[in-house]
């Protein structure tokens, strides 16, 4: 798949539908090893004078090994295409399946960054911060009813150092 990398000017997306109708896999490790998960939740903006993007994972993740281990992760936005392919990555386990082999998604590396070939827009991010949701922080009692399993997100944000987008 070929891609033109673009400027955080030149990007232009809807920053809630990118996540919350098209979807997103977000991958981390290294090209030795790594593994990727859908997430529809996700935030991108600035902060700490940098372009970063946000990403929320719950603790059982298995990508959040690697999201803890791995000084990067990649953002790759897929705007409602392949369904299925991340119906899987999203409903399976990386400790179970070989999620790119399973689905033919294919596993770029860019560097140390693995991203999703497939995908429309793709962010390269270099971690800078992580942090977790409390429920003692909640204003609204809503909240709570995400969190059955008390599996409180963590918050991983990433520097956005390079943005892909599908030629
Ligand atoms: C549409 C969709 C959106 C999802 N969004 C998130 C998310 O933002 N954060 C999260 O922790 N899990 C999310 N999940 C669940 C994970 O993708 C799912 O549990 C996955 O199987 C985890 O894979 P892993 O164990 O290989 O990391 C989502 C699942 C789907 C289908």
């Amino acid at each position: 798949m070929s891609f033109k990398e673009i400027s955080v000017e030149e990007l232009k997306v809807n920053p809630v539908t990118m996540f919350s109708e098209g979807w997103a896999v977000l991958t981390s490790g290294n090209p030795e090893s790594y593994n990727g998960m859908t997430v529809s939740w996700g935030a991108i903006g600035e902060i700490w004078g940098k372009a970063s993007m946000f990403v929320f994972v719950r603790p059982q993740r298995y990508t959040n090994e690697f999201c803890e281990k791995s000084d990067y992760f990649t953002v790759s936005c897929f705007n409602g295409k392949h369904r299925k392919e991340l119906s899987f990555f999203g409903s399976k386990s990386g400790r179970d399946y070989d999620k790119f082999k399973e689905t033919g998604l294919a596993a770029e590396t860019d560097g140390d960054f693995v991203y999703c070939g497939d995908a429309e827009i793709v962010f390269l991010c270099r971690k800078s911060a992580k942090t977790e949701f409390r429920p003692e922080n909640f204003y609204d009692d809503s909240i709570n009813d995400c969190y059955g399993a008390k599996d409180y997100h963590y918050i991983y944000v990433g520097e956005i150092v390079k943005i892909l987008v599908k030629n």
